[in-house]
């Protein structure tokens, strides 16, 4: 999230919706300039994990869509590091075909109907594939030797790697001097999730990083922050005058933020089975939106004021206790068999699939509002979203009227796949006798703005490259973060129980009656638009 100006280029009409520029390439082999932003300073990216899934899937279309942007230097360089040996040119054929794959596939966030070739070439000169294992000297002095002589001194270790391997590459990238920034130029570590398993893990994987690097060079990735949907969390609360004002405990009931998946664990079992959907998301994905939505407005956008108020927030969150959760695991249902049936999953398996949680966030502004928080695999629909229920007027002006319920206004910030708000209220409804009917608002970006090419990691690979770290996450706030779990994840009183819920329902009955406990219900799961959240906890008079 650059300080720069980066005014949003709204459509003017419908038809010219869904259309990303493409410019030539300018000047001296850059990549061509989009507008308002300049190309990142030039740099030399290392990519460990190199022949993994998240190169090829999200980092590859990421600088592919970048430089079609313009926003790459001439003299960026990617080294690929990874155990097995390979040619540079097998690398970069593999890597094309993949993105090949994606771009031909409707349903990859990098689909295009255009693969462009040159954007690609532009990418695919600047690849050097480097074998090496993570946790041998030779690959350290061998990188040492690659980077000193590539141009400029700039550096990004992105560490695209199993979690096991953060130690190993931390310490041999520091006792090989790789993380000095004693020559002007800036050496920076990227770290992706898992950032621990608990607060003792995170604790311990900080203190080994900040022993071989400085706060300021860590650049912790949360990918939901990379969205431009979480993004935009900020601006609509603080660009416009008519929400700021009743964004507090005075006017709203609760809060609702799901992360709801219609896909299993996707041959991701080994990892699920020692993970969870707990710490797979709550901890991170969710507190992250939570603080979003939650946080003080910061003095501006810097990183350091912006991670300030989120860090408040996430030390203001109340420890979670299990009668605040319910796990479940799906089994067999309408969308498939179940989780124990998946590959790599223990028969008897107790992990769950499923997590929901209320939240409370202790401060001045929020006191007494339960944060409801699901996330869960298998679910009825896909809907990644917040939804600020406000409290309901008085009903007395109605009293002598048809009208025997009033619904409570519902804001609704959309994040995945649907991307806009929605806002239902009340109107009356036509004819002689006062009736009152819940209607809505919607606003969808695709009305209003051209679709951008975006995996996700284009505005996090260019804004490490900046040296903006505003998305990025800090270690105290990761710390507290775990540390609110921390009796979830290590319960006094033996394992919380795992709910049985069927798969592709919308979760176990046990998350219904944890808001029903409160006199409330979760937004219904139905699939997009078919929810007609008038159910929402209607009050009667
Ligand atoms: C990842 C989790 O961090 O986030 C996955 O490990 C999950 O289990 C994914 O599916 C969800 O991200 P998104 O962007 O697809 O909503």
């Amino acid at each position: 999230m650059s300080n720069e100006t980066n005014a949003a280029q709204p459509v003017n009409t419908a038809s010219n919706a869904g259309v990303t520029a493409r410019a030539a390439s300018g000047p001296a082999g850059a990549a061509p300039s989009s507008a308002g932003r300049h190309p990142a300073p030039p740099c030399t990216l290392v990519i460990f994990g190199a022949g993994g899934d998240l190169t090829k899937r999200l980092l590859m279309p990421a600088l592919y869509n970048l430089s079609t942007d313009g926003l790459l230097d001439s003299g960026m360089k990617i080294i690929g590091v990874n155990h097995g040996e390979r040619e540079t040119a097998e690398w970069r054929d593999d890597l094309k075909k993949s993105l090949q794959q994606f771009a031909a596939d409707k349903a990859s966030t990098f689909h295009t109907t255009q693969f462009d070739e040159d954007a690609w070439d532009w990418v695919a000169q600047r690849l050097q594939y480097v074998a090496g294992e993570f946790e041998s000297d030779d690959t350290f002095s061998n990188l040492k030797q690659l980077i000193s002589a590539a141009a400029g001194s700039n550096v990004i270790f992105y560490l695209a790697v199993t979690s096991r391997f953060f130690k190993p590459i931390v310490e041999h990238l520091g006792r090989a001097g790789l993380l000095k920034e004693d020559d002007g130029g800036f050496r920076r570590l990227v770290i992706e999730k898992p950032f621990g398993t608990d607060l003792a893990s995170a604790r311990d994987l900080n203190a080994h990083i900040l022993g071989y690097a400085k706060e300021s060079q860590v650049y912790r990735i949360d990918h939901f922050l990379g969205k431009d949907t979480v993004q935009s969390i900020l601006a609509v609360r603080f660009a416009n005058a008519i929400f700021e004002p009743i964004w507090r405990r005075e006017y709203i009931d609760h809060l609702q933020i799901t992360a709801a998946e219609t896909i299993g664990v996707e041959g991701r079992g080994k990892f699920y089975e020692q993970t969870g959907a707990f710490r797979d998301m709550l901890p991170n994905h969710l507190f992250q939106l939570l603080g979003m939505v939650a946080m003080e407005p910061p003095n501006s956008f810097d990183a350091e004021a912006v991670r300030d108020k989120k860090a408040d927030i996430f030390d203001a969150i109340q420890p979670l206790h299990a009668r605040d959760v319910v796990l479940g695991q799906y089994e067999k249902g309408p969308a498939g068999p179940g989780y124990r049936e998946e590959p790599d999953v223990a028969a008897d398996s107790h992990t769950e699939t499923y997590a929901a949680a209320r939240v409370f966030v202790e401060n001045w502004r929020w006191a007494g509002v339960p944060f409801y928080l699901r996330t869960g695999k298998r679910l009825a629909s896909r809907r990644t979203e917040i939804a600020v229920h406000l409290k309901t007027v008085p009903f007395r002006l109605f009293r002598d009227t048809p009208v025997d319920t009033l619904t409570p206004n519902v804001l609704t910030l959309r994040i995945d796949p649907a991307h806009g708000t929605r806002f239902d209220f009340n109107v009356k409804v036509p004819g002689p006798a006062m009736q009152i009917g819940p209607v809505q608002s919607a606003f969808d970006y695709a009305d209003f703005f051209a679709e951008r090419a975006n995996v996700g990691y284009e505005t996090l690979l260019y804004d490490c490259m900046l040296g903006d770290a505003t998305l990025f996450q800090r270690a105290d706030g990761i710390e507290t973060s775990w540390a609110a779990v921390e009796d979830v994840l290590h319960p006094q009183n033996g394992p919380l129980p795992v709910a049985g819920y069927p798969a592709g329902s919308a979760g176990p009955a046990q998350s219904d009656a944890l808001l029903a406990r409160d006199g409330r219900a979760w937004r219904p799961l139905a699939p997009d638009d078919a929810a007609s959240d008038a159910n929402t906890a209607a009050q009667k008079k």
